[in-house]
């Protein structure tokens, strides 16, 4: 607190950094060459001020600071926005790393999910978590992204299934800052069965809907072959449209279900994974607003083909990246590491990679007015990188690039080396 005892943060100021990133220009998302322009300012400094970035520039246009001002030495780091993942599951209990020994000896994913293992695995772990089983196990996932640098994150429904639980998933989601993401058509529960897919839909339509509408920005469906069919996704898709949220597809990862087509006539944020996805997909993309958003880390632990990210940015199409962080297909947080995959599996450039889990993220979350970019205006979410060339963030592949973590203008996580 301030002598005056006025307990309103002072003004931060990073100084001396060796270089400061962030994608260029105002729009969003960004595509074709957009993805490659980075404003760069080397010998820079950045002010924070009420949670906001107030000002970026040259250490030789910094000017005297009225006031008091914290001050952090940013010798021998640059500074790239706080990180934006735009597509997590972490919000769940329990692990799978049994069944990753399993897949470690030649089990398929799918036959696991089909046998009762895998998504219901978890399912399971998270209806016996209780709310303050789930808001732990949340508040630990979080506090691990945050180190890697994330800032801002989605995280979905779908291990509940049934409407308490996927309730419960979306407070605890709300409350830890997150933005939750309705991903009641993840599986169908075992006590629907019988009855079958068709009626779990309206289930969740008419029960769980009304009140998730309430609490969560989008929803989301697993569109896949022993999942949800084309026309199962429509019709609960377009009710949750109807309710007032964005759309988001789980397409493309194991077959090309009709996700693509499907997101382009509803208007979808985004379709999410895209392993599968074919020329005429891609084609589609392209022409459309909805973003792709690519999780090559999930691509990596499940041994599938990378998705095609240089043709979809080749042909135009605005792409985003993320961790799919999740117990089962991708049990890894981490942005950066993303990022590597992203230069070495993808062909992304550096810069490419960037704007794709900042800028472009930050648009499916639609929050690019004030997240994804080092721009006076913006939220003063920052990451500060442990090398003097931005680049480290993708070259340093699981190595300890994230120095300090600055949220709303205040220092969230410092390494402690
Ligand atoms: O994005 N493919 C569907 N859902 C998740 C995995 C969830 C899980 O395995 O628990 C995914 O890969
Ligand atoms: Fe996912």
């Amino acid at each position: 607190m301030s002598p005056s005892g006025d307990e309103r943060p002072r003004p931060l100021l990073i100084r001396d950094l060796a270089q400061v990133a962030s994608p260029a220009g105002r729009a969003a998302p960004l595509r074709g060459a957009g993805l490659s322009e980075i404003d760069l300012i080397e010998d820079a400094y950045v002010l924070c001020e009420g949670g906001r970035l107030s000002a970026v520039g040259s250490m030789r246009d910094l000017g005297r600071l009225p006031g008091e001002v914290e001050e952090l030495d940013g010798r021998g780091m640059s500074a790239v926005p706080g990180l934006v993942d735009c597509h997590t599951h972490a919000c769940f209990a329990g692990d799978r790393v049994e069944e990753f020994s399993l897949r470690a000896g030649g089990a398929t994913y799918e036959e696991l999910h089909a046998a009762g293992g895998g998504i219901l695995a978890t399912v399971r772990a998270t209806r016996e978590a209780g709310d303050e089983g789930l808001r732990v196990a949340l508040e630990r996932h979080a506090s691990w992204m945050l180190r890697a640098g994330t800032t801002t994150f989605e995280a979905k429904s779908g291990y509940g299934l049934d409407r308490d639980t996927e309730l419960a998933q979306l407070r605890v989601i709300r409350d830890a800052g997150g933005s939750p993401t309705f991903l009641g058509a993840h599986a169908v529960p075992p006590e629907f069965g019988e009855v079958g897919t068709a009626a779990y839909i309206e289930f969740l339509i008419e029960d769980v809907l009304p009140d998730a509408a309430r609490l969560a920005e989008a929803a989301d469906v697993f569109l896949e072959r022993g999942a949800f069919g084309a026309e199962e996704a429509r019709r609960y898709l377009e009710a949750c449209r109807d309710a007032g949220l964005g759309l988001r597809l789980h397409g493309d990862q194991f077959t090309e279900a009709g996700a693509i087509p499907l997101a382009v006539e509803l208007g979808a944020r985004s379709v999410d994974h895209l392993e599968s996805t074919g020329d005429q997909g891609i084609e589609a993309l392209a022409a459309s607003d909805v973003v792709g958003v690519l999780l090559p880390a999930s691509a990596l632990l499940l041994n599938r083909p990378m998705p095609p990210a240089r043709a979809l940015v080749d042909a135009g199409a605005a792409i985003a990246l993320a961790t799919d962080f999740n117990p089962g297909s991708a049990y890894c947080e981490s942005l950066p590491i993303v990022c590597s995959l992203a230069c070495t599996q993808l062909r992304l450039s550096p810069a490419e990679a960037l704007a794709a889990c900042t800028v472009n993220a930050a648009h499916v979350l639609r929050r690019a007015e004030r997240k994804g970019r080092l721009t006076a205006g913006h939220d003063a979410d920052i990451v500060l990188l442990a090398a003097e060339d931005w680049r480290h963030l993708a070259y340093h592949l699981g190595g300890p690039v994230v120095q300090t973590v600055v949220q709303a203008g205040r220092v969230a996580w410092s390494s402690p080396a």
